[in-house]
């Protein structure tokens, strides 16, 4: 990646997930966040308490001791009730705008701004194909935030799309090209090797993964997922604590155009952290 003065660097993460997924972002993620010298920390947030949902405890550990500068949800991010207690507290605690359980907890974007990076926005929305409940329309909300952006000479713009299908999630970035410096998919907790730059302008990857154990069935003990594929009696879903990977992404944007220059995916696998 080139010389950056100028530019903005941010590193997202994906669904962070369980008590593994936790580990592994304080035993790796902080110190390569320093090592890409990233301007801006973005992590998905939905699965981080026991793979469902966020409690106030894991969630204060985020803002203190990870320095996230943006927590991105999903659709479990009700899992655990407690949020709706702290959600409203906190800015930079994103539920998906165009959710249909969400109400007035969260308005599902933010605008960060550092002295060194000028404003970048972080827009949080959920996919409707395959997805439950009454979603609004992701496509046109991100119009009418984009809109409101643009109001306030918002350049940079960042979007974290949780969906379900690839094509959703490619449609969406196209609708956007041009206009979000950066798209990039989560919920699928498997990552794509797609990544690239849509008209010279929009970063786009269509799922950058799961930081968690992926000896799993998108992050859940095989033994406890395998089951109810095979109809048999359903157990409990316990998140992997085997074969920890670190799924994320790594990108420059051009803070006066809000252009995306550089976009790299990052992949890290070990066998086991002990
Ligand atoms: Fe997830
Ligand atoms: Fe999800």
């Amino acid at each position: 990646m080139s010389n950056r003065s100028h530019q903005v660097r941010i590193f997202a993460l994906g669904d962070v997930l369980g008590r593994l997924g936790r580990r592994v972002v304080r035993e790796h993620a902080l110190q390569l966040r320093s090592q890409l010298g990233a301007d801006l920390f973005v992590v998905n947030g939905e699965n981080l308490a026991g793979g469902f949902g966020l409690t106030e405890k894991i969630f204060t550990e985020t803002r203190l001791d990870w320095n996230v500068d943006v927590l991105n949800t999903g659709n479990h991010w009700h899992d655990k009730r407690e949020i709706t207690q702290f959600a409203p507290e906190f800015d930079h605690l994103l539920l998906p705008a165009n959710m249909y359980n969400v109400e007035s907890l969260s308005r599902g974007w933010c605008v960060v701004r550092k002295p060194k990076c000028g404003p970048v926005a972080f827009v949080n929305l959920l996919g409707r194909v395959f997805m439950k409940g009454d979603n609004a329309c992701p496509f046109r909300a991100f119009d009418k935030i984009y809109c409101e952006l643009q109001a306030e000479g918002v350049k940079c713009v960042v979007v974290d799309f949780h969906a379900e299908t690839t094509s959703e999630k490619q449609a969406f970035a196209y609708h956007v090209a041009g206009r979000a410096s950066l798209v990039y998919g989560t919920h699928t907790h498997c990552p794509t090797a797609d990544e690239r730059i849509l008209e010279d302008f929009t970063g786009f990857q269509s799922d950058i993964g799961m930081t968690g154990g992926y000896d799993s069935v998108i992050g859940m003990r095989v033994e406890t997922s395998l089951p109810g594929f095979l109809g048999e009696r359903r157990k409990p879903f316990e998140p992997s604590m085997k074969e920890p990977w670190l799924c994320g992404l790594v990108v420059d944007i051009e803070m006066e155009t809000g252009r995306c220059l550089a976009i790299e995916r990052i992949q890290k696998r070990w066998s086991t952290l002990d």
